[in-house]
């Protein structure tokens, strides 16, 4: 017997904001990401004011799917994809943000883009926003911090649901929702939730504040797609790197049972409808006065959610009584207790690679609430080379891949968790979320552009890309 599903999503995943470019094409408006530099490893990107002439900003051309994607969806029919998990570019369909109507060229462009991944019978797997807000509400109005733009998410997002109802079935509100509980990386807020902290503010107070305003508008935009089509099946995304205790020193395991907070309390709000018991106590101890309306328990009651969609990357490790400095650690979600794990190794950006620990997540999420789990990001970011006879030989990657299929695959078939699908990461090249880099490649097609922009834009299919077109074929069974 087959180990997966026959209907196993197996697919791959990308972003609007890193790949589509056309940032001011179609009638788009800028986002959050159109003001944000290149950085590099070890380099924060940089938020400007405005878009200043000297200034390189990566996102603006991505990699120009919005002129190809006629080439790069036959690239995605022939690697056998059954689904792509893509995001829809807020600022496409409300330029601004608080517009009564919405950019017929937007929502036409992402009718081209499904129609197209339809021909080739690729799913579309549609996140609501990842990282993407208009630049307009995050000035103007303080993005999620207001609770004015959890209306006009919500009308964004009924807008796209009641347009694209008959197309698209699978859903997710927003792209890793709990990233942002690390407050030690400016861009974290920013490209989350549209937030910039002043001087004097408490960070965690803040964070706080903007969760709860965006767990409300994740909640609503649930009950408003189930309204809109009963058959959507709607998702969270979450971005789960699990925390280790360092040791079977009692201590060490509570350490680490207390930061793993950082990573449920999003998920436990979204999956059970209402607020954990260590998050009230939190708040309570620390005097945090989070504004609440009336019937806010209502709303997070009726719209949470059917399934689980979560990114793994890596792990980490925190160890207690030991003080590390923040930004030593930003890689690891800034904790400030975090050790390095002397089991694993780490990829050139200080991703620890650690395929086990993609199993482990997988039985925590599935054991914590009992929902259908999708992996909708995994996959390993690094150099390519070409060979002389011009292919990629990315075998690093493959083995990346393999392994943490691999551990998926156990996890269903020895451990019974309810798998939907898998879906690396940046499935084509496309700029690095973190530092704006282009040479943090994660594609299976490798795309002409380096990090300064230059470059002819070629497509070349690397090994990788014929690799998992098997492991697709097989359905796992040939890794
Ligand atoms: C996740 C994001 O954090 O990780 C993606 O959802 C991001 O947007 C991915 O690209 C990998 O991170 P990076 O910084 O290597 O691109």
């Amino acid at each position: 017997m087959a180990k997966l599903d026959k209907n196993f999503l197996w697919g791959g995943a990308l972003a609007a904001n890193q790949f589509e470019g056309g940032y001011d094409q179609g009638g788009k408006g800028l986002s959050v990401h159109d003001v944000m530099t290149a950085g590099e490893h070890g380099k924060a990107r940089e938020i400007t004011e405005t878009i200043e002439d000297d200034k390189f900003y990566p996102n603006h051309d991505g990699i120009d799917f919005y002129n190809r994607y006629k080439e790069d969806i036959a690239l995605f029919g022939e690697m056998g994809l059954k689904c792509l998990r893509t995001s829809i570019a807020w600022t496409r369909i409300f330029p601004n943000g608080d517009e009564a109507e919405p950019n017929e060229e937007g929502l036409q462009f992402y009718d081209n883009i499904i129609d197209e991944l339809l021909k080739y019978n690729i799913e579309p797997v549609l996140t609501l926003s990842h990282f993407e807000m208009p630049l307009h509400l995050a000035r103007e109005y303080g993005g999620f911090r207001n609770r004015k733009v959890v209306d006009y998410f919500v009308r964004f997002a009924e807008t796209v649901f009641n347009r694209y109802k008959d197309k698209v079935k699978y859903w997710m509100t927003f792209n890793e929702i709990n990233n942002q509980m690390d407050t030690s990386n400016p861009i974290f807020l920013w490209t989350n939730s549209g937030v910039t902290l002043a001087k004097d503010e408490d960070p965690e107070e803040v964070l706080y504040q903007v969760a709860h305003n965006e767990l409300i508008a994740s909640a609503l935009a649930v009950s408003k797609g189930k309204e809109i089509n009963p058959d959507f099946i709607i998702g969270n995304m979450i971005s789960h790197v699990p925390i280790y205790p360092y040791s079977c020193n009692p201590n060490d395991i509570m350490e680490a049972e207390i930061a793993n907070r950082l990573r449920f309390f999003f998920p436990d709000v979204q999956v059970r409808g209402y607020y954990p018991g260590y998050a009230l106590k939190m708040f309570e101890k620390n005097g945090y006065d989070i504004k609440w309306q009336e019937g806010d328990d209502e709303i997070l009651k009726n719209g949470t959610v059917e399934y689980i969609a979560f990114s793994y990357y890596m792990s980490t490790v925190v160890k207690h009584d030991e003080v590390t400095s923040v930004e030593d650690n930003v890689v690891n979600g800034g904790l400030p207790n975090s050790v390095k794990n002397p089991y694993i190794k780490e990829s050139q950006w200080g991703w620890a690679i650690d395929p086990v620990g993609l199993r482990y997540t997988l039985n925590v999420l599935y054991n914590r609430y009992q929902l259908p789990l999708f992996i909708v990001e995994n996959g390993f970011g690094t150099t390519d080379e070409f060979k002389e006879d011009g292919t990629i030989d990315d075998q690093e990657r493959i083995d990346y891949l393999r392994e943490h299929i691999k551990a998926s695959i156990q996890a269903v078939d020895e451990d019974g968790v309810d798998l939907m699908g898998y879906t690396p990461w940046g499935i084509i090249d496309i700029v690095s979320f973190t530092t704006g880099e282009m040479k943090k490649r994660y594609g299976l097609i490798h795309v002409d552009r380096d990090n300064e922009g230059n470059g002819t834009l070629k497509r070349t299919k690397k090994n990788s890309f014929y690799w998992f077109n098997n492991v697709i074929k097989t359905n796992g069974e040939e890794l």
